[in-house]
């Protein structure tokens, strides 16, 4: 019996022990030595790291990326949309590209109104007045010219013959495609490829999307911008009542930008310059928070999560009132990333209560934007690092799809204020600095952002997510930061979101600790768990103190990453 109670007792240590470690080890995300991206499908990350296991670098491996997405991941994945990517080479090196979508010439400030001034209910987000110049083809293009180091060839190649076997449905996929099939049909006014009934593990084939990419591999850039694609395209919007014409497309240009770059602690952040706002806004909020001790406040705890929010609050009301296209309006980025403006907004900030959002100067105006964008990183094994976010704004863009060209096209239009003081499809509300005018980029919180510490290469992040997607980017960072995080857990841990207006913090449902929330609310906070159940999908890329890669791929998405 004595012998047995021993026996007993060593097994239950035994247990205990091994229960003890597991919860010592922290959970990470994939493992490598030298290179890895990390995207929303594995098809897409998959077809990126093999352009860098052929001796592609960074740059090569964007413009597989990109275009592998706009087939295996039609959703967000775009050649109808636009983004954002900054860099960050092996020397030290940085830069960013704007590959944003335009407004068409022939747009007007007012073109959303109706007789009355008031917004058009679904104009500006549903059909082909919502869709904005794209910028993808021209993006990828330019990236490739100036940074890539492999034939064009080599790139096209493997995603047009993905294109040509098809791509397998996910779970995730399916219900997606199922949930918007009410606005395939009311947007279109012919059956589409995505009206039919798909099932979990079925392959869709797109051979009208692999035929438009052919001609890029004969065209190039202008196998989009000119000839057949444009001509059909242009077509097509016009034929469902848009406006943008053939001379819109052959006029489009990526941009070259200066990124948005600020010290935290011993972190330099390099993120979007404007027409994204999202390098303005986290180095507001970041330049607001640092004074204060998160790291001892703890992680999702009353007083970081108030810090934070009221950080957020005061960096989305100037985002509204100042932000728009720096072609078109003078925005007074040195001011508002000034260590002496930002200690001055964060006046009258306490621990006791909330700020109420109308007490913050430039309170006219709401934030809403869509968050259905998608965003990847990338490092490859010579040092360079990318962080690219891409978009068709909304959930399949303005649900019109062409289907002889074989992709959704945007509504990024919606991006802009129709009318300033009314919020847009995020609740974002916009002002005159981001009204609508011919040729005009619309603004953007596209965040993709990459972090160096102490000189040396550190993090590539980003995520899809609307307004939500500055305020994702920032915990992730802060999560690795101040809360030494993994990649993987700082990607997964519940994350919380302030925009200004509404004056609320939406919550992951089920990811904070109830006497949390209990006591925020006892402060005066209003917490919506309800509307945003899901803020950000974040990809990202940690280097270790090794300079080994540990990949972060967000599990809210079929994210995946890959690399060797
Ligand atoms: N359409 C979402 C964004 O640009 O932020």
């Amino acid at each position: 019996m004595k012998h047995l109670v021993k026996i007993t007792l060593f097994f239950f240590l035994l247990i205990g022990c091994k229960t003890n470690q597991k919860t010592n080890v922290k959970a990470r995300g994939l493992m490598t030595q030298k290179a890895m991206v990390v995207s929303a499908r594995e098809e897409a990350s998959k077809i990126g790291s093999d352009i860098l296991k052929k001796g592609g670098n960074a740059f090569d491996a964007m413009a597989a990326t990109e275009l592998a997405l706009a087939v295996s991941f039609p959703y967000a994945g775009n050649l109808g949309g636009g983004g954002f990517m900054v860099y960050r080479k092996a020397n030290g090196e940085i830069g960013a590209i704007d590959y944003r979508e335009k407004a068409p010439l022939s747009a007007t400030k007012n073109m959303f109104l109706d007789g009355n001034g008031n917004v058009i209910p679904g104009k500006s987000t549903l059909g082909a007045m919502a869709i904005g110049v794209p910028g993808t083809v021209a993006g990828v293009f330019a990236v490739h010219e100036k940074l890539g180091s492999l034939p064009i060839e080599d790139i096209l190649k493997p995603i047009i013959e993905l294109a040509y076997k098809g791509v397998v449905v996910t779970k995730k996929q399916e219900s997606r495609i199922k949930h918007y099939q009410p606005f395939f049909r009311k947007v279109n006014k012919d059956s589409i490829i995505f009206d039919k009934l798909w099932k979990e593990n079925d392959t869709i084939k797109y051979p009208a999307l692999a035929k438009t990419l052919e001609r890029l591999l004969e065209h190039g850039k202008d196998g989009f911008y000119k000839g057949e694609t444009a001509r059909t395209l242009a077509k097509f919007i016009q034929d469902n009542g848009g406006i943008i014409t053939e001379d819109d497309l052959a006029k489009y240009e990526a941009k070259w930008r200066t990124p948005i770059v600020f010290q935290y602690d011993d972190l330099k952040i390099i993120s979007m310059s404007p027409p994204s706002s999202g390098g303005v806004s986290l180095g507001q909020i970041m330049k607001m928070i640092e004074p204060y001790d998160l790291h001892t406040f703890g992680h999702n705890s009353v007083k970081s999560i108030q810090v934070i929010t009221e950080a957020e609050r005061r960096a989305y009301a100037d985002r509204s009132y100042f932000l728009g296209d720096p072609d078109f309006v003078d925005i007074p980025v040195e001011t508002l990333l000034s260590k002496s403006y930002l200690t001055k907004r964060m006046d009258g900030f306490s621990f006791e209560k909330p700020t109420s959002s109308n007490d913050i100067a430039h309170g006219t105006i709401q934030i809403v934007e869509s968050d259905e964008t998608t965003h990847y990183s990338i490092i490859d094994q010579f040092g360079n690092a990318i962080s690219a976010t891409t978009t068709i704004n909304g959930a399949y863009g303005s649900k019109l799809y062409c289907s002889d060209l074989g992709f959704f096209l945007n509504n990024e239009m919606d991006d802009f204020s129709s009318k300033p003081g009314v919020p847009n499809m995020f609740g974002v509300t916009g002002g005159e600095a981001n009204s609508i005018a011919p040729q005009k980029r619309m603004l953007s919180s596209m965040t993709p952002t990459i972090v160096e510490k102490n000189g040396k290469l550190l993090m590539s992040v980003g995520t899809p997510g609307g307004s939500t997607i500055i305020t994702s980017v920032l915990q992730t960072i802060l999560n690795v930061h101040e809360f030494n995080m993994t990649m993987q857990e700082a990607v997964d841990a519940p994350r919380f979101h302030h925009q200004w207006l509404p004056d609320e913090i939406q919550m992951e449902v089920k990811g904070f600790d109830i006497n949390t929330i209990n006591q925020l609310r006892k402060l005066g906070y209003v917490i919506n768990e309800k509307e945003s159940p899901v803020i950000g999908k974040v990809d990202g890329i940690l280097v270790l103190k090794d300079e080994s890669l540990e990949g972060g791929a967000d599990y809210r998405g079929d994210d995946t990453a890959v690399g060797f």
